[in-house]
């Protein structure tokens, strides 16, 4: 904390406090003339006359019993010189003794959760000896370094296998009925924003509940999905994951390449296409958008990119759209969740995702599975 906010803390407590004391003490020793029948002259009203009257005793011990307490809780809790003084009290943060301070106590406030949590995941929806050591295992390796781009591409690799090897328990997980719910939950608090809470999507944001898939619709795609996210680190300098086509394609090239998708798709009237422009566009394909999209345009987990055959859309299937997609490139943005859920919470809500496209291996998986 900067020297400015440390003093700037230390002027309002300490401020306040004495100038409460004085307002106390002022009213305390200034007694007003009062006259023989103890009023003090002040009328209102020409009836209402003002006594002096003594504070209560309980008020009065109150007051000095707060003002006192102040001073024990600067003591405790840094407020005067934060900068320099931690205060004496401690709590626990990752088993480790450091000052109470909102920050900190906020962290063992949510580690304490977390733990319940976990207990509870660990007793009710996967009490499996085998499945608690690999999570554990799972999580000493992220400690080691929380955030993803700041990880060794070892270490990187070493936590994704941990996480690919929690997938069959994610499939144990779409069975259990009282585990769905709890993903379904996390899933409405977290997740419903932008896929919607029936999770059918928007522009955009995928339709969950499909089958389609970009980044692969097996347990373990999913789990990486929530674990990593999609084009997390947002660096403007490097081409869009769909990269922008017109630099490269001219206007015209970006035209001939839609009509050539269209051609392809399953929504569009065959009748209303350019030939010509179509076979310049699949001249384009062959040489540029098979890398991600595959020679038979039917899409590739590696680069995310999209199935063009099956009519079905994340940002839509019309002509301009399509242009406009080609022209000036896409990236969705899916953000990661391990840092902010946790392994536990990840494998639910992957449960859940699980679960909304696969409801012949859930009985009894919500009824928007089955829509679209
Ligand atoms: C800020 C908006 C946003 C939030 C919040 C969000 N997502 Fe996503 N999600 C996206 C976008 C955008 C994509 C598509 C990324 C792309 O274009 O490749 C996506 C992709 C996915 C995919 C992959 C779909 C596929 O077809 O392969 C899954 C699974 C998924 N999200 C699940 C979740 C879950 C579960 C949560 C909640 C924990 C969540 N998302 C929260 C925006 C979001
Ligand atoms: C570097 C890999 C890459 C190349 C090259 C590429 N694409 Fe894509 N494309 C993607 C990705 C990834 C997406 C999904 C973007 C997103 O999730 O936001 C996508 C999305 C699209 C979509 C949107 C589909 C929908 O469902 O709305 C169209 C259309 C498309 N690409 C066409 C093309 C064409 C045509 C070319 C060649 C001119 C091409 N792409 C080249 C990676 C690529």
């Amino acid at each position: 904390m900067s020297i400015f906010w440390s003093s700037w803390i230390t002027i309002l407590s300490f401020g306040c406090w004495l100038f409460i004391l004085g307002v106390l003490l002022f009213v305390l020793r200034n007694k007003p003339d009062l006259a023989e029948d103890g009023t003090t002259g002040h009328t209102y009203d020409d009836v209402i006359q003002e006594y002096d009257k003594p504070l209560p005793k309980w008020w009065l011990v109150i007051f000095f019993g707060s003002i006192v307490w102040a001073l024990a809780y600067w003591l405790l809790f840094p407020a005067i010189f934060p900068s320099h003084f931690h205060g004496l009290s401690t709590v626990e943060v990752e088993g480790k003794t450091v000052p109470w301070s909102s920050h900190n106590e906020l962290y063992s406030d949510l580690e304490a959760n977390n733990k319940i949590f976990t207990d509870n995941f660990n007793t009710n929806f996967l009490p499996n000896p085998t499945a608690q050591k690999q999570l554990a295992s799972l999580a000493a390796l992220q400690v080691k370094a929380p955030v993803k781009s700041e990880r060794p591409s070892e270490l990187n690799d070493q936590i994704d296998a941990g996480i690919v090897a929690l997938a069959p328990y994610v499939t144990e997980l779409s069975g259990n009925q009282k585990a769905l719910m709890a993903g379904e939950r996390l899933f409405l608090q977290n997740c419903a924003v932008c896929h919607g809470s029936t999770a059918q999507g928007a522009p955009g944001y995928p339709n969950l509940t499909d089958n389609d898939w970009l980044h692969g619709g097996k347990p373990e795609n999913i789990l990486l999905t929530l674990h990593n996210g999609w084009h997390v680190n947002l660096d403007p300098a490097q081409p869009l994951p769909m990269p922008a086509q017109r630099a490269d394609l001219g206007e015209q090239g970006v035209r001939a390449a839609a009509e050539y998708v269209l051609s392809i798709s399953k929504n569009q009237e065959k009748g209303e296409l350019d030939p010509v422009k179509v076979a310049q566009g699949k001249a384009i394909f062959d040489e540029k958008c098979f890398i991600c999209h595959g020679a038979d345009a039917k899409g590739t987990i590696a680069a995310g990119a999209p199935n063009l055959t099956d009519g079905i859309w994340l940002y839509g299937g019309d002509r301009e759209t399509i242009q406009e997609t080609i022209r000036h490139g896409r990236g969705g943005v899916m953000p990661e969740w391990e840092t902010k859920l946790g392994n536990e919470r990840i494998m639910l809500l992957a449960a859940y995702v699980y679960s909304l496209s696969h409801n012949n291996v859930v009985a009894n998986a919500p009824a928007a599975a089955t829509s679209k």
